[in-house]
């Protein structure tokens, strides 16, 4: 293959150059991938990266919290979405692939009658996205339940974390510079499956623009306050650049409004915690990431 950087080892894998990425983010925004490949298998994602020479190395999952540069990029994009499958090892603890989405777990633990994720009721993206951000709401996130964290490091190798070998706190899990290839959840202390609870959560998301393309709260919540809250008062539903714009529903929320780019949502963020700062001298985090290499394949 006459590619500067980058030697495929194996013909086995597929590896798409010049990929279009917008399809992969929520947001339909962002640029092109130089290199593309979605495994189908833990030990193709190993093959993948030891085959990476040289070269930035990053990981999509559901796209439902990113937000993609535009552009072309530079390196190796992975898409989990084909890292799929959910192996139960008893009747409440399951090994589940990266790429498996969250909302089917959900599902799936409901039929169950097994408590504990009501609180992820309507969050999108897969388990991998979920766990890497810490995904929740009401102060619960998807972490607590992980109990081995089965990774691949930027030499291809397998590297396993036990509960309590990552830290994980408020939208985020302690674990970066490694790919996700599954996690263990168990179930086993949890309560059975609280229908009301799960409703209770599933309702909260009616104040959301569901009906638009975004990438879901822009900015985490700051200590005892919420960012929608202060973004609203402060003036910025309703502010626009180019296609994005702060939804009037819900102003912790960038939308889609046709055909923005990601410079744009970036842009209009930027501009809202800058209007946040003035007015309160509160400075919002943002919670969507803009996608960035998990590492340098050496
Ligand atoms: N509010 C306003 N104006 C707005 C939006 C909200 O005044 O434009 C007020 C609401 O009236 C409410 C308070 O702010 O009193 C909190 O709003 P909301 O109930 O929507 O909850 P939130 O704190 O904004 C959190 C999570 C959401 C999750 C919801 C529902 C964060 C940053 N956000 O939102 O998560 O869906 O609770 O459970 O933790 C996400 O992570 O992407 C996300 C959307």
């Amino acid at each position: 293959m006459p590619l500067n950087s980058f030697y495929p080892d194996s013909n086995d894998i597929i590896i798409t150059e010049n990929k279009p990425l917008n399809q992969f983010s929520t947001l339909g925004t962002g640029g092109t991938a130089e290199f593309f490949a979605q495994p189908e298998s833990l030990s193709r994602l190993q093959e993948l990266i030891r085959s990476a020479k040289n070269i930035p190395v990053y990981v999509i999952g559901g796209g439902s919290n990113i937000v993609i540069p535009d552009g072309l990029i530079h390196g190796l994009i992975i898409s989990t979405r084909s890292l799929n499958s959910i192996t139960w090892t008893d009747g409440k603890t399951a090994e589940i692939e990266s790429g498996f989405v969250l909302s089917q777990l959900v599902k799936i633990l409901r039929e169950k009658n097994i408590g504990g994720l009501e609180f992820s009721a309507g969050i999108p993206g897969t388990i991998g996205g979920a766990f890497s951000g810490n995904a929740g709401a009401g102060g619960r996130g998807v972490c607590e339940f992980v109990e081995c964290v089965k990774a691949v490091d930027s030499s291809g190798n397998l590297v396993t974390f036990m509960r309590g070998e990552f830290d994980y706190g408020y939208r985020r899990c302690g674990l970066s510079g490694v790919i996700t290839a599954s996690l263990t959840m168990s179930f086993r202390d949890c309560p059975s499956w609280n229908e009301e609870s799960y409703s209770d959560f599933m309702s909260r998301r009616k104040s959301q623009p569901l009906n638009f393309r975004s990438a879901g709260c822009t900015f985490k919540n700051p200590e005892g306050d919420s960012a929608g809250r202060l973004l609203d008062v402060c003036g910025c539903k309703g502010l626009r650049l180019g296609d994005a714009a702060v939804s009037e529903k819900h102003a912790n929320f960038i939308v889609n409004c046709g055909h923005a780019s990601s410079s744009d949502i970036l842009g209009l963020a930027e501009l809202c915690s800058k209007k946040v700062y003035e007015c309160t001298g509160i400075k919002l985090e943002p919670e969507i990431k803009t996608l960035s290499p998990c590492f340098i394949a050496p």
